[in-house]
């Protein structure tokens, strides 16, 4: 079962429904995107997503899902790991955040005027209990990350609604003053400025529901050059 390889026959792509979110996002710091990924593509990410196995358990209370793929700015490229070469569809959606060409976009996207860059990557699975206590991102703290640091997670797929692990934004940190709570887990992210100042989290998710989601984050360019 491990030995198996999940080929990939289909080029990975991100619809113009970004672009189409840009205003909204540069008004509020935020946006929630409907069918983010073409068709094809969204559908060769269901039929092949990694199995349990290959991801790992929570190792924190604040986030109990189980997460693998990861990788981060500065950390070795080991695409030609088992994880990777066996997933090919993964890889090919990491390559194309990582690509100049979706950075460009995700820089467009943002409308500061700056060059952003993939910053990390990572894939997980939620189940019933798992849960994201609101929070902010801590990265708020550093002071190199004033020009921007933006998180983007991508949900594949997921039964949605309510406690479903559709991770939500809110103004208080018991998620009651809610700015947006997704509710088609399925093709479709949330993307929000991690600097700003609004929590993240989403409550236990219910008996009989679970999450596929990618999570990357991107970061303005002189944050990782210097
Ligand atoms: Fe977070």
């Amino acid at each position: 079962m491990k030995n198996r390889i999940y080929p990939s026959s289909v080029n990975s792509a991100l619809t113009a429904n970004l672009e189409k979110s840009a205003a909204h996002f540069q008004k509020h710091g935020w946006a929630y995107v409907e069918n983010i990924l073409s068709e094809e593509f969204h559908q060769e990410l269901i039929k092949n997503w990694p199995s349990r196995v290959w991801f790992n358990p929570p190792n924190q209370l604040a986030k109990s899902y189980d997460s693998g793929f990861g990788w981060c700015y500065g950390s070795p490229l080991s695409l030609n790991t088992d994880v990777y070469s066996q997933h090919k569809t993964i890889k090919k959606f990491f390559d194309c955040l990582r690509s100049p060409e979706f950075e460009k976009r995700i820089s467009d996207f943002i409308g500061r005027d700056k060059d952003f860059i993939c910053y990390s990557f990572t894939a997980n699975h939620t189940y019933p209990g798992s849960e994201v206590m609101p929070h902010k991102d801590s990265i708020k703290d550093d002071s190199k990350a004033k020009n921007g640091f933006i998180n983007i997670v991508f949900f594949i797929n997921g039964t949605g609604g309510k406690n479903s692990g559709n991770l939500s934004l809110s103004k208080d940190n018991e998620l009651k003053d809610l700015l947006v709570e997704p509710q088609n887990l399925k093709n479709t992210c949330l993307i929000y400025d991690s600097l700003a100042d609004f929590y993240h989290g989403f409550s236990p998710v219910e008996r009989g529901k679970f999450r596929w989601a990618i999570n990357s984050q991107f970061c303005e360019r002189s944050y990782v050059e210097k």
